[in-house]
C-alpha cells in the first residue's frame, strides 16, 4: 500500500527525530515534574513507568503501524486499515476523536509555551541574574497575573507553530528537531549537575525514586496513565500521522524503543533537575503548573552567567514545545486538507486561529477567570479552572480512550496477517501482540472505570 506521491521522511533518522520531537516537550520538562510533585513522588513515578511499559510501548507500535498501513491522516488511515481488514469504517471515529484531542491540547499547550517565551526574553535582558528564591517566585506570579502578557506570548507561539506546519513535513519538522534536541538534552544534564551541587539533591532524589504508596491518592493512577499518553504523544493520531510518512523498509519496533527510552530519560532528568531545588528553597512539591518556572530561575540566579544559561535553556524549551505543538496541529491539518480540499496554508491557518481563541481562556484561567469553575458542581472537580479541566479531560480521558481504541482495533479487528506483515517484529511479535490484545486494553479500562468511581465518590 505504498503511494509514491506522499511525502516521506528522509530515512529512519528523520522519523525518529520527528517522533522524539513530538514526544519530548513541555510534557517532560514542565508537566511531569509538577504531576509527580502533586501526586506524592516516587509511587507516582513507578506507576508512570509501568504505564509506559505495559501501555505506551505496545500502543505506540500499533499507532505507527496503522499510520504506515493506511498511508494517510489519522481518520483516513483508520478507515483504510479497517476496509483492508473488512471491518466497519466506523473505527475512523477513533481517529476523529484524536484529531479533536490534539487540537484542544494545542490550545493550552501554546499558553504554557508562551510562559517559556517570556522567560527566554527575561534571560536575554538579564532579568534572571542574581534572583533569590522569593524574587523568582514573585516574578512568576506577576506573569500569571497578567492576561495581556500571557496572551501576547501565546499569540506569538501559535503563529510560529502555524508557520512551520504551513511549510510542510520535511521542510519544517525534521529541520527543527535535528539540532535542537541534542542541545536541550545537554543543557538539562548541566542543570541537573548544578542543581545537585546547590540544592538538596538527596532529598529530591528520594522524593522522586522512593515509592511511598501512602502518598498515592486514588486519582493519581489515572494521572499517571494520562501523563504517559501525554508525554508519548499517544492516543490522538500524532504518531499515526508521522507513521504515514515512514518508509516501508524502516523498523517500527526499534524506532519506538529509541523514542520511548529517550522520552522517559528526559522526564526523569527534568525531575532530578527540579526537585533538589524545590526542597532547598522551601517550596512544596505540589506547587502546581508553575513549578518549573518557580524553581529554575533561582538556579540561574545562583549561576555564573545565569541569565545567559537561563536564556539558552528557555529557548530550547520553546523549541522542544514547538516540535511537539507541530505534531498537535499536523493531524488536524492533514485531515482538513484531505477532507475539505484546503491548501496546507489554509487548513493550518484556520485551525491555529481557533486553537488560539480557545487558548485565551486557558491564559485567563490563571488570573481573571481563576475563580470560574465550570464543573464546580461535581465535588471532585470543584476548584478546577477551565485550563485544569481542558488538560484533565484531554490527557486523562480522551487520550486513553483513543489509545484503547487503537489497541482494540489493531489487536482484535485488523487481520492478523496484515498486522504481522506491517510491523515485522520478528520473535517479539507474539509478546507484543499478546500485550496489545490482553494487557494494555484491560489496564486502560480498569484505570478509567476506577476513576469514574472516584469521581462519583
Ligand atoms: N508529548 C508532548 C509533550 O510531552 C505533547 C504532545 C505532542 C502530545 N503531541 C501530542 C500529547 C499528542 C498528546 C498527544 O510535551
Amino acid at each position: 500500500m505504498v503511494q509514491q506521491t506522499r511525502e516521506q521522511w528522509s530515512g529512519s533518522r528523520g522519523f525518529v527525530l520527528a517522533v522524539a520531537g513530538s514526544a519530548i516537550g513541555l510534557g517532560n520538562i514542565w508537566k511531569f515534574p509538577y504531576m509527580a510533585g502533586a501526586n506524592g513522588g516516587g509511587a507516582f513515578v513507578l506507576v508512570y513507568l509501568l504505564c509506559i511499559l505495559a501501555i505506551g510501548v505496545p500502543i505506540m507500535i500499533a499507532e505507527i503501524l496503522v499510520g504506515r498501513r493506511g498511508q494517510s491522516n489519522p481518520v483516513a488511515a483508520m478507515r483504510a486499515a479497517a476496509e483492508e481488514s473488512g471491518v466497519s469504517p466506523v473505527w475512523r471515529l477513533i481517529g476523529g476523536m484524536g484529531v479533536l484531542a490534539g487540537f484542544l491540547i494545542l490550545s493550552f499547550y501554546s499558553v504554557i509555551a508562551g510562559w517559556a517565551l517570556d522567560y527566554t526574553l527575561r534571560g536575554l535582558t538579564g532579568a534572571l541574574s542574581g534572583l533569590g528564591a522569593e524574587e523568582a517566585q514573585a516574578q512568576f506570579g506577576s506573569l500569571l497575573d497578567s492576561p495581556g502578557l500571557q496572551i501576547f506570548w501565546h499569540t506569538l507561539f501559535m503563529l510560529i507553530c502555524f508557520l512551520i506546519v504551513a511549510r510542510g513535513v520535511r521542510g519544517g519538522i525534521e529541520w527543527a528537531v535535528g539540532w535542537m534536541m541534542p542541545l536541550l538534552f545537554l543543557l538539562i544534564l548541566v542543570l541537573v549537575g548544578y542543581g545537585a551541587w546547590i540544592g538538596a539533591f538527596a532529598e529530591g532524589f528520594t522524593f522522586l525514586f522512593r515509592p511511598d504508596f501512602s502518598q498515592l491518592g486514588p486519582e493519581s493512577v489515572l494521572m499517571a496513565l494520562g501523563q504517559a499518553f501525554f508525554s508519548l504523544s499517544l492516543g490522538m493520531g500524532a504518531v499515526m500521522a508521522y507513521g504515514s510518512y515512514l518508509s516501508p523498509q524502516e523498523s517500527i519496533g526499534r524506532n519506538t524503543v529509541v523514542v520511548i527510552t529517550t522520552d522517559t530519560i528526559v522526564a526523569l532528568l527534568a525531575g532530578l533537575m527540579i526537585f533538589p531545588i524545590v526542597f532547598s528553597i522551601g517550596l512544596e512539591p505540589p506547587a502546581g503548573p508553575g513549578l518549573l518556572f518557580q524553581t529554575l530561575p533561582y538556579v540561574f540566579g545562583q549561576m555564573v552567567a545565569g541569565s545567559f544559561f537561563g536564556f539558552l535553556f528557555f529557548l530550547l524549551v520553546v523549541f522542544a514545545a514547538l516540535t511537539s505543538a507541530i505534531s498537535l496541529l499536523e493531524p488536524a491539518t492533514a485531515y482538513l486538507m484531505a477532507r475539505r480540499g484546503l491548501s496546507r496554508l489554509q487548513a493550518a491557518g484556520i485551525l491555529a486561529v481557533i486553537a488560539w481563541i480557545l487558548g485565551i481562556f486557558s491564559a485567563l484561567s490563571f488570573n481573571l477567570m481563576s475563580g470560574f469553575h465550570p464543573l464546580g458542581f461535581i465535588d471532585a472537580l470543584s476548584g478546577k479552572t477551565f485550563f485544569d479541566l481542558l488538560d484533565g479531560v484531554t490527557s486523562n480521558i480522551m487520550l486513553p480512550l483513543g489509545g484503547l481504541g487503537v489497541a482494540l482495533f489493531v489487536g482484535w479487528r485488523m487481520k492478523r496477517a496484515a498486522v504481522a506483515e506491517e510491523v515485522r517484529l520478528g520473535s517479539y511479535f507474539g509478546l507484543w501482540y499478546f500485550v496489545l490484545r490482553f494487557v494494555s486494553p484491560v489496564l486502560v479500562v480498569l484505570v478509567l472505570l476506577y476513576s469514574v468511581g472516584v469521581l462519583r465518590g
